[in-house]
């Protein structure tokens, strides 16, 4: 059979007992390093970024968003990776296979189905969020944004909010997308797109950061988002900083555990994994010098929480010179930004079911899309017909967003570090990530500062200390 691409056909998958065959694995460390960047840098660091950094309070909130890279995301990071390579299955199977390896209670595997169903969840709303980015393609080109106030922007967006038609529509079709590449295999259908799309959004992010500078108000959005007032912080804060770090590392959320069960043995996963971490976090802090200098220069509420972008950019573009093809160039890179994470939100459940069921990617696909799909409605209706359905004030989609990024995933990074740190035999790990300080570095970080950490914004979050 030809190197054509991961899991082109599901039998392929479960023929494969132990190493997964030649063509299951990315071609190159190259390979690996776009398919993990595509699936860190997404909605996460262009959407999500700046609008918890307004409704946190800015620079503080930024701040304590940058160590938990650091000494959380970066080291678990090359942890999940790891356990994924030599688990070398979907994250139950692989978490299930390293139980075996090191003695440990099959109930391990649990960790790994904590993944796929965070990534799963995360997906129902991400489809609908990435469902906007595409609508606003359209609206781009069909001059839509043309001198829109900062009133108009906000009611523009207010009308696709309000019309559950037109937000199912837009969801389904990027669900479809999704799943139609991950039918044709990961590789196979990602690699192309990525490797374009990639550059271009880092360039165009700077060529809006361009434009920010002529607002006048550049300074006053640097100062907001770099010059910590701790006292805007609160508990919550810090555990949604946490949970962002997280999430815009696509950590335990299952995929990245994916797709390093597919990456070859001679890959260094410690500089891969910098260099995933450093290029997700350039992305977030762009789009955010983008945006809250809009925000300031048109007046706007930079804590208004998940309208931030689509009420801010649409100004900008309709300001400046060429702004609709600006505008539509943008909006289709953040498409397809969103579109390389959804389907490593997907692939984890995907990948499970054919491994473990036997169904060919085309069912498994067909499935887990019926399902997010339903799912999916949930965060639909949050916006509009359920906005006063409410759960400890939050919406539905409130409510997913809160236990999955708050929750789940610094509970499966928790796991993750205990696993990596305690349960593997330093001699595993070092085979894995290579010996020297890098290593040792690694290992103390792991085994002590980013649980112990975790722990304490836990206890942080629900009033026990602090
Ligand atoms: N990291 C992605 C983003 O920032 C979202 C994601 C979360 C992907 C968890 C996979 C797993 O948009």
């Amino acid at each position: 059979m030809e190197n054509t691409g991961l899991a082109d056909n599901g039998n392929t998958v479960v023929e494969a007992s132990g190493g997964r065959p030649a063509q299951l694995q990315w071609s190159s460390r190259l390979t690996f390093i776009l398919a993990a960047t595509g699936s860190a840098v997404g909605l996460g660091n262009i959407w999500k970024f700046p609008y918890v950094t307004g409704v946190h309070g800015g620079g503080a909130f930024v701040l304590i968003y940058l160590a938990c890279i650091l000494v959380i995301g970066l080291p678990l990071l090359m942890a999940e990776v790891m356990l994924g390579r030599r688990g070398r299955q979907n994250p139950a199977n692989s978490m299930a296979n390293l139980a075996r390896e090191f003695k440990v209670s099959r109930h391990w595997r649990l960790l790994g189905w904590l993944g796929v169903v965070s990534g799963f969840l995360i997906l129902s709303f991400y489809t609908v969020v990435a469902g906007w980015a595409l609508s606003y393609i359209f609206d781009s080109a069909r001059g839509a944004f043309d001198g829109l106030s900062g009133e108009q922007a906000g009611a523009h967006f207010g009308r696709l909010l309000a019309d559950p038609g037109a937000l199912i529509f837009w969801g389904t079709l990027v669900l479809l997308i999704t799943l139609g590449v991950v039918a044709r295999g990961v590789k196979q259908g990602l690699e192309k797109a990525v490797n374009a799309m990639m550059p271009g959004l880092f360039v165009l992010l700077l060529v809006l950061v361009g434009y920010a500078m002529t607002t006048g108000f550049f300074m006053q959005g640097l100062n907001f988002l770099f010059n910590p007032d701790f006292s805007k912080l609160s508990g919550t804060s810090i555990l949604v900083a946490l949970g962002h770090a997280f999430f815009t590392l696509s950590l335990a959320g299952g995929g990245m555990m994916t797709y390093g069960s597919y990456l070859p043995q001679h890959v260094s996963i410690a500089k891969t994994a910098i260099t995933i971490g450093i290029l997700d976090t350039l992305v977030a802090l762009l789009a955010g010098m983008v945006i809250f200098p809009l925000v300031f220069a048109n007046g706007l509420e930079p804590g208004s929480g998940p309208g931030l972008l689509f009420v801010t950019l649409p100004i900008a573009f309709g300001q400046m010179p060429f702004g609709a093809l600006f505008g539509m160039i943008f909006f289709i890179m953040l498409s397809v930004a969103a579109l390389t994470s959804a389907i490593s939100l997907i692939e984890p459940a995907v990948a499970w079911m054919t491994e473990k069921y036997r169904v060919s990617r085309f069912k498994a696909c067909l499935m887990s899309g019926l399902v997010m799909w339903v799912l999916s409605l949930g965060t639909v209706f949050s916006f509009n017909i359920w906005e006063q359905h409410t759960l400890f004030g939050k919406t539905f989609f409130g409510v997913l967003d809160y236990l999955t990024s708050g929750w789940f995933l610094p509970l499966g990074g928790l796991f993750i570090a205990i696993f990596a740190g305690w349960v593997m035999t330093r001699r595993a790990t070092e085979q894995e990530l290579g010996r020297g300080l890098g290593y040792r570095l690694w290992y103390y970080t792991i085994r002590y500062i980013s649980p112990v950490a975790i722990v304490i914004m836990f206890l942080n979050a629900i009033g026990v200390i602090g």
